[in-house]
Formats: structure tokens, C-alpha cells, sequence
């Protein structure tokens, strides 16, 4: 059965919720508070958690219950209020890995910018033992009792007097847990092949976790510098975003306390340390640069090919942006529990293992190119995010939008052979084209001031709209310009902050001497401030003049929001006619519409050559018949990109534009029979599952549905045979298993005969499935499987230690098309014992893209166990609001639909879900649309074109 859309599972953009382990809830210091005192299921609570001794040597500092603040404490905001300013913190920690909970000391020297009788810093959940505020000369400075407001996870501190406008020093001692919740300072856990249990202790800190292991000035403008020192035993190493300084003893009992070198200027997201007993392998870049794989010693040897492209990807982004590299070390360290792909800290780079290690004989080719992708997205952030950083959260978009470009550019320059700039295609520009067509979508720039709205930040609109809309500024420049602008841009705000608008008038000073059409910050603005795209609507109209308009790409019946501009965007319109032969001809579009001419004899136009555009393009009938006859007869008179374009543009555009007839995408589509462009045909394919995905809810056209998919799909098959050759290149091996199971669910029999075969050899000789079959393989036998047959390939899970393979292993237990066995595996999602946080929300994600009842499964499931879940994963962004919006946004029938709103009608709260909860809706609404409005008619093509035999 196709999947109704493209498998929409990303890593990005997901992080832990709170969970019920928050044991100092319940401490004194949290008394007044009234936000969840979860101190319950039998757990230790408060301070006696942290052990006899720790509680013993502590000082604890009574607080009032209800917090005093002198007038000057406003925090109504949420937001720190500006007047104090960190400028150095000494940040000292000393875990126990044994009861998981960990001291903390940090001395933060302040700036006081304007007299205060407060100072108002980030903390959360920690308790917190002793407060003192140092003069310059020493002198200890009176203050009140401390209050925490946990609304704006803030620590108010009041003074008796104003303090002057100049320098002190905060310290605090405080004690807190190392985390279960994967985020803050938390514990990671792995077991060894002979059965043993370890622990190590990691930080993730963006957006708004800092603050959960150190009390601190938690937002991205307050750069300071840190020295950080953490105590250790000798069987542990520790590490942090700066290289080692010194290890001293500390203490009688054999301890180590290391301290690092301080660092450089940098926001508090950014900081990261360590403790763990990890193995690592090393290499220096030409530029002195010292760069170490870290990972769980078992898989070292599995950290070559990270190293690899490690230190191609540093010296080429020294090149690229004509800044070195300013730190002495960069590690990049695989964990087992992260709840993302992978986080930028600087100098000490964190990625869930998935995104780095890389074994030659089992890895896929499929994560090979994820492997080298998140190590160029994440180093690029050393420069586009950590050397300058966006001064508020409105601006994630430069980071990771930046970051994502980035990820396409540099991987093709040390992996050419992968195809990434038609991976951007794939991956970036369709997806984000699909994400940016509801009306819940949202503006690339957007107000976040809270930590959930924040969160919520991290979608595909900030990271692939923001990839493409860099990517068509690069365009429009061209790599010179576009280099210098960036380069003068990081070397004017280096070690500080910036917005959006400075970006761009950074650009126009570089640009300044070319004679530029348009000012850079209004044509980026038509795209950042306003939310969706434009199809751009292109008429030849007789005598070579060729008429073009813009409108807002929007379903039928769809009620605009406002938007500043009016929906009007400036348009740069490359464009390819039979007559001018080259992708380079270009005008701007910034008009409701524009005329212009074209050389005599020209038949046919294509519009956004080689898909730089963020925009459809849509034609009069005799162009869209002409284009589709050319994919026909000789499609190569298009790139492999413009070809896949043309397929996504017209499958989508034939949703919203009357005039353009579902069938004309069906009918175009089957030239695809003949594309020799693996990522042209696959990406195609996603394309057309807006269609077919739509009508194959109805199971009435499954036979129909298989013979077309099979009509298109056989010649490929075909010519690159089922079975893996020396000889393959990277993209054959990359697509052979894609396409393979794809065509076994379609019924392709040779297929499935072929995965069985290959599963029975695993069976009797023990021997390995190959990496880029593996998935296959597996689905394929798991789909129609006894319960007995599952439970083998379980076992294969819990036993699989490298994750990747557990990943396709996880896919293929949640593809099995008996709802009763996947009633199990929904069960296991709750037990970490069974299924690791880090991965519960995929496992669900693959459960309910794996068929209609498992979807259906998956939604009572998901009710009937809401709080659960909502506590685990509704609090940030999960990647749990792309589960919800996926398990709705299936769903097509008025009952369903009703009970989707009622379910969540008396929940007031949805926290970083809400977005995800209405975009399913509203998917869900228009597929009820579609299929009332175009059953007939594309069904009706199915039967004709495809009959049953
Ligand atoms: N800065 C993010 C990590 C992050 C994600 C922090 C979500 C907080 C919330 C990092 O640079 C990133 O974008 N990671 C991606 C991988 C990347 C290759 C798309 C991720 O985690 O999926
Ligand atoms: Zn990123």
C-alpha cells in the first residue's frame, strides 16, 4: 500500500519534555510554586535524593512562600530585563554518576548597565543552597530571600540597596539531578557486548536548557565567557567546548577535577560538557585544528568516515568563509540517548549516533549521506550560529535555515558522487514547499517568547524554507557576492549578535558596486515576513510576448490571514524556452503581473529553471501540454531537476487550480517510465502520492493503484537488476532498496520472492543482510508476517547495537500489516526497557504511516494513553507535532474528523503541538475535500488507463 505521503520523519526540531523525575518539585525551595509537584510513584524527593552527605555539608537557604519583590523586579515579560548583563561565568560541577545528581557552583561576574534593586537570571529545577553578590574589592553585599517564578523559569534575587552601574560577581551553589529528560545536564545509558550497564552524563541546552544545570542569563544575546572545571573519577574522561587545561586531585577519595580553558565569547546555548567513558579517534586539519570522534569504545572503528569528512568539511568552510577556525579543538561526539540529530556546541559538537558513525560493511548508503549531511550542518553552525548569532529566537531561521543550505553545498563538494543538490531538491525544496501550503503555516520570522513557542521554532519552515530561500539569495547573487556578503556579515558581528536586517545591508554594502536591481532586504523580506509562496502563472500569449502574475498558492475555499505585503512577493524568474536554450534568462517578477518578450519561434517556456526558486509555476494548457509532450519524447531537454520539479509543481498545483486537471499530472507522470534520474524518479513519486496516496485510503482502487506504480516502476527494476553489483554507484545503492520496497508492496512478486530468500539465508547462516538492502529485507518480510516471525525480528531489535540498523529494523516491526501485532509494539513505546525514548516518537510515526488501521490504531492509542504521552513529549517540540499532525492529517471521514476536533476541543493547553494539531486538521479536511471533488475523475483514469485483469 503507498504511503499517503512521504514518510514526513525528521530528526530536527525535537527535543524531551519534562518527565516525572523532576525530584525537586517538592523541595523547599519550590514551595510557592504551583506548577506540577510530581513528586510522586514512590520516588525520593527533594534534597534527600542527593545523598546523606552532600545534604549534610549543605547550606540551605530558607525562602519566603510567598516571593517579596522590591518594585524594580518586574518580570511580567518573560523575557530577563536587560539592566544586568553576565560577563564571565565560572561554572564548577561536580556529578555523581552513580546517584545521578550533581553540585554545582557558578560565579558570574555582572555588568550592572543601569541601577537595579534585582537581579533576575534563568534557573530551573535546582536547589538551590547559597546565594552571595560580591563588590569588586570583595565586600559581600546584602540580599533579600531569593524567589524562583516558575511561569518564566526565572530566579529573582532582590537587593536591599540599588546596586551601581558597575561590576560584581553572583555566586550560587546549588545541587540538582542529572536528568532523565533528554535535555539540560542528563544521563545517557548504554550496555556493553558482555551485558554491562554504563552511564554517561551529557548537556543539550538549545533552546532554553542551559538553565536547567546552571543558573544562568539564558537567552542567546547575553554572550559571555566560561571557564568550567568538573570533577571525575579516573575511570571517566570529562569534556568540554574548550581543550583541557589542567587536572589536579580533588579531594582524599581519588578524584580528578579538570579544569578547562576559557572560552571564547559565546551565548549559553552553546555550552556543553561531558562525563562519559567513551573511546576516541583523532585527526588535525591544516590549519592546526585538532578534530576526535568520541563514541562508545565498541564502535570506535566506526568513527573513520566521520573523521574523514570532519576535517574535509572545517578546512573547506575555513575557505569558504575566509575565517579560521577560531578554537584549538573540535570534538564531535556520538551519544546513545539524543533526542535530535545532532547540536552545534562549540568545539564540543553532540549527534545522536545515527548522524555519525558509519561502518563500512553495515551502514546504508542511505545514512551514509545523513552521516556527512549533519556533520556539515553542524559545523557550519561554528561560524553561522556560534561565531554570530541570532540576537532573539525570531531569527532561528538564519541559523538553521543557514545551517541546512549548508548541509547540500558542502557535502557535494566532499561527496560529490551523493547528488546533494538534487537532494536539496528532494528533501529541501518539496518538503518545504508541502509544508508552506497550509494556511497554519506560518512566516519564517515569527514572535517566540517563551520556551514553547521557541521550541516550536524548530520546523520545517526554519530550517528548509530557510535552506531554500538562502539557497535562492546565493542564486540571485552568485557565489562571489554572496560569500563576500557573508563574510563581512560574520566578520562585523563576530562573537556577537545579529538580526535578520543586518544580514542583508551587510550584502547590499558588498554588493553596492554591482548594479543591483533590488534592495537584498526587501526582496528577502517578501519571503521572510509573510508566510506560504506564490504560483507564478505563465502565459505565452501569441506574438512571443509572454504574460506572467503571481498569486498566493492556497486551497479552494482557504480564508487568507493578513499578511503585510499583501501576499505580493519579488520574484526572481529564471526561465528556459525552446529558443534560448540556456537555464540563465532571468527577469525580476515583484508585480501582479509583467509582460515581456521572447525570441521569435518560441513554442514552449519553462519557468524557475533548475528549481532556484521558492515558487510553483504554473502554465496556460498549450505550454503544460507542450512540456508534457517534451517529458515524453525527450525529456532531457530538461535537467533531472527541472523534470522532478515539473512533476511536484503540477501534482500540487492540480490540487488548488481548477484549470489545471488532476489527470494532466497523471498523464505526465507516466513518462517517468523512462527517467533514468534515480532521485528524479523517487522524488516524483512522493509527488504523485498526493494523488494516488488520496485515493488509495479508499482500498477500491488498490489493483488499479499497483499496475500504475508497477507500469512506472518495472523498467527501473529492471535495469538496475534486484541484486546489489560491485560496480554500483552511490546512488544505485542508495535507491536499489527504496525502489525495491516500494515495488514489494505494490505486489512486485520477483521482489518479495527476493527479500525472502535473502531473509531465510540470514536465518540459516547467520550471515548479515547487505547494508543497502537491509531495510527491504526486513519491511518486506514484516509486512505480511506471523506473530511468531515478529517476535524473531524483535529480538534482532533489542540485540542490534548499532542504531541505524535498529532503525530499519523498528520500521520494519511497525510496517507489518496485522493491526494485532502492532498493538504490541504500541505498547512498547511506553517502556524504555523496550524501546528507547529517544526513539518512541519514530516507532509511532512509523506505526501510523504503515496502513490505515495501524493509523487508526495509533490514534486511540495515542487518547487513550494523552497524558502520558502529553507529559512526555507535549511540553517542547518532540517531533511529537509532526506525529499528531501525520496520525490526523490521514484521516478523511466527517466522524473522524469531529472526533479529532472534540478530542482535543476541552483541551486548553496544546503547548508546542497546537500548530501540529491544526495542520493535521487541516490536511485532513482537504483530502475530505479532494476526494469528494476528484475521486471520480482520477479514479475513473486509474480504471481506464490500468484496468484489472
Ligand atoms: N541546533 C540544532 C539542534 C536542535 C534541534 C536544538 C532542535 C534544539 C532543538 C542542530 O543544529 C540541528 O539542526 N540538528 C538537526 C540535524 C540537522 C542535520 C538537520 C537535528 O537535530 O535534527
Ligand atoms: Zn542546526
Amino acid at each position: 500500500m503507498p504511503r499517503p505521503e512521504e514518510l514526513r520523519l525528521t530528526e530536527y526540531g525535537s527535543e524531551d519534555s519534562d518527565y516525572d523525575e523532576d525530584i525537586f518539585n517538592n523541595s523547599i525551595i519550590h514551595s510557592y510554586e504551583k506548577k506540577k509537584s510530581r513528586c510522586t510513584r514512590g520516588k525520593i524527593c527533594g534534597v534527600t535524593m542527593l545523598g546523606v552527605t552532600l545534604l549534610l555539608t549543605s547550606i540551605v537557604v530558607t525562602v519566603t512562600v510567598y516571593p517579596y519583590f522590591p518594585r524594580s523586579c518586574d518580570t511580567a515579560t518573560g523575557l530577563l530585563p536587560g539592566d544586568i548583563i553576565p560577563v564571565h561565568y565560572d561554572l564548577w560541577l561536580y556529578p555523581d554518576l552513580t546517584t545521578l545528581t550533581f553540585q554545582g557552583k557558578v560565579e558570574i561576574q555582572i555588568k550592572v548597565l543601569k541601577r537595579t534593586k534585582c537581579i533576575v537570571l534563568n534557573s530551573l529545577d535546582q536547589n538551590i543552597t547559597d546565594i552571595k553578590l560580591k563588590q569588586k574589592d570583595g565586600t559581600l553585599l546584602m540580599t533579600e530571600d531569593f524567589s524562583f517564578v516558575s511561569e518564566h523559569e526565572f530566579l529573582v534575587i532582590p537587593l536591599r540597596a540599588k546596586l551601581e552601574e558597575e561590576d560584581y560577581t553572583l555566586v550560587i551553589e546549588y545541587e540538582a539531578e542529572v536528568r532523565h529528560a533528554l535535555k539540560g545536564f542528563y544521563r545517557s545509558y548504554y550496555t556493553t557486548s558482555s551485558g554491562e550497564k554504563r552511564v554517561a552524563a551529557v548537556t543539550q541546552f538549545e533552546a532554553s536548557y542551559a538553565r536547567h544545570a546552571f543558573p544562568c542569563f539564558d537567552e542567546p544575546q547575553y554572550k559571555a565567557t566560561f571557564t568550567i572545571s568538573i570533577v571525575r573519577d579516573t575511570e571517566h574522561t570529562a569534556l568540554s567546548n574548550m581543550p583541557k587545561n589542567a587536572t589536579v586531585a580533588y579531594g582524599e577519595g581519588g578524584l580528578l577535577l579538570d579544569t578547562f580553558e576559557k572560552s571564547v565569547k559565546m551565548s549559553t546555548y552553546l555550552v556543553a560538557f561531558m562525563v562519559m567513558d567513551f573511546t576516541s579517534r583523532s585527526t588535525t586539519t591544516s590549519s592546526n585544528v585538532l578534530i576526535r570522534i568520541w563514541s562508545r569504545s565498541e564502535t570506535e572503528h566506526q568513527t573513520e568516515y566521520a573523521l574523514e569528512c570532519a576535517k574535509k568539511l572545517l578546512e573547506y568552510y575555513e575557505g569558504l568563509f575566509g575565517i579560521p577556525f577560531p578554537l584549538p579543538k573540535q570534538d564531535l561526539v556520538a551519544v546513545p540517548d539524543f533526542n535530535s540529530g545532532a547540536m552545534e556546541n562549540w568545539g564540543l559538537i553532540t549527534y545522536r549516533e545515527t548522524s555519525i558513525l558509519y561502518d563500512k560493511k553495515e551502514t546504508s548508503n542511505s545514512f551514509k549521506r545523513r552521516v556527512v549531511s549533519v556533520i556539515a550542518h553542524e559545523l557550519a553552525h561554528q561560524w553561522f550560529g556560534n561565531l554570530v548569532t541570532m540576537k532573539w529566537w525570531n531569527d532561528l531561521w538564519l541559523n538553521e535555515g543557514f545551517a541546512s543550505y549548508m548541509e547540500y553545498v558542502a557535502s557535494d563538494v566532499v561527496k560529490p558522487e551523493m547528488g546533494m543538490q538534487m537532494y536539496l531538491q528532494k528533501n529541501g525544496m518539496q518538503r518545504a514547499l508541502s509544508a508552506d501550503s497550509f494556511s497554519n503555516s506560518h512566516p519564517i520570522s515569527s514572535e517566540a517568547n517563551n520556551p514553547a513557542s521557541i521550541a516550536e521554532m524548530f520546523d520545517a519552515i526554519s530550517y528548509r524554507k530557510g535552506a531554500c530561500i538562502i539557497r535562492m539569495l546565493n542564486e540571485v547573487l552568485g557565489d562571489k557576492l554572496f560569500y563576500e556578503g557573508i563574510n563581512s556579515y560574520l566578520t562585523t558581528y563576530e562573537y556577537s549578535n545579529a538580526e535578520q536586517g543586518q544580514l542583508y545591508t551587510a550584502i547590499n554594502e558588498t554588493a553596492k558596486h554591482m548594479d543591483q536591481a533590488i534592495d537584498i532586504g526587501e526582496f528577502m523580506g517578501s519571503w521572510t515576513l509573510q508566510m506560504g509562496y506564490p504560483i507564478v502563472h505563465v502565459k505565452l500569449t501569441g506574438e512571443n510576448k509572454v504574460q506572467i502574475s503571481q498569486t498566493k498558492y492556497k486551497f479552494p475555499g482557504e480564508v487568507e490571514t493578513e499578511s503585510p505585503l499583501g501576499y505580493k512577493w519579488h520574484i526572481p524568474f529564471w526561465y528556459q524556452t525552446n529558443e534560448e536554450t540556456g537555464s540563465n534568462n532571468f527577469l525580476w517578477v515583484s508585480e501582479d503581473s509583467v509582460e515581456f518578450e521572447t525570441k521569435e519561434n518560441t513554442k514552449w517556456i519553462l519557468g524557475n529553471s533548475l528549481a532556484r526558486g521558492f515558487y510553483r509555476v504554473n502554465y496556460d494548457a498549450e505550454n503544460w501540454g507542450k512540456i508534457i509532450d517534451l517529458l515524453h519524447n525527450s525529456h532531457t531537454v530538461f535537467h533531472e531537476v527541472d523534470r522532478m520539479k515539473i512533476i511536484d509543481d503540477l501534482t500540487s498545483i492540480s490540487q488548488v487550480v481548477d484549470d489545471v486537471d488532476i489527470t494532466l499530472a497523471l498523464e505526465a507522470s507516466l513518462y517517468l517510465r523512462n527517467e533514468l534520474s534515480l532521485y528524479t524518479l523517487t522524488g516524483s513519486l512522493t509527488s504523485l502520492s498526493r494523488i494516488i496516496g488520496k485515493l488509495a485510503v479508499l482500498e477500491e482502487y488498490g489493483d488499479e493503484i499497483n499496475s500504475f506504480f508497477l507500469h512506472i516502476m518495472e523498467p527501473v527494476v529492471k535495469r538496475i537488476g534486484l541484486e546489489p553489483k560491485e560496480d554500483d554507484d552511490f546512488q544505485t545503492g542508495l535507491f536499489r532498496g527504496e525502489i525495491l520496497t516500494e515495488v514489494a508492496q505494490h505486489g512486485y512478486q520477483p521482489a518479495v520472492d527476493y527479500a525472502h530468500k535473502l531473509y531465510q539465508e540470514h536465518i540459516s547462516t547467520g550471515q548479515q543482510v547487505e547494508a543497502n538492502l537491509y531495510a527491504f529485507v526486513y519491511a518486506t518480510v514484516a509486512m505480511n508476517c506471523t506473530e511468531k516471525e515478529w517476535e524473531a525480528i524483535f529480538q534482532e531489535y533489542t540485540k542490534e547495537s548499532l542504531q541505524s540498523k535498529q532503525r530499519y529494523l523498528m520500521k520494519a516491526l511497525a510496517s507489518t500489516f496485522n493491526v494485532d501485532i502492532v498493538k504490541k509494539l504500541l505498547k512498547y513505546t511506553m517502556d524504555e526497557k523496550m524501546i528507547r525514548r529517544q526513539d518512541a516518537r519514530i516507532v509511532l510515526m512509523h506505526i501510523s504511516m504503515g496502513s490505515y488501521p495501524a493509523n487508526y490504531a495509533t490514534w486511540d492509542f495515542l487518547r487513550e494513553n494523552w497524558a502520558f504521552f502529553y507529559e512526555e513529549f507535549g511540553h517542547t517540540n518532540s517531533g511529537f507535532d509532526l506525529l499528531i499532525e501525520s496520525v490526523i492529517g490521514q484521516f478523511y471521514k466527517k466522524e473522524d474528523i469531529d472526533e479529532v476536533n472534540k478530542f482535543f476541543d476541552n483541551k486548553d493547553d496544546l503547548g508546542s503541538i497546537e500548530r501540529g494539531v491544526k495542520k493535521g486538521l487541516e490536511a485532513a479536511s482537504h483530502r475530505r475535500e479532494w476526494l469528494k471533488k476528484h475521486k471520480e475523475h482520477a479514479g475513473g483514469w486509474l480504471k481506464v488507463n490500468f484496468p484489472r485483469d
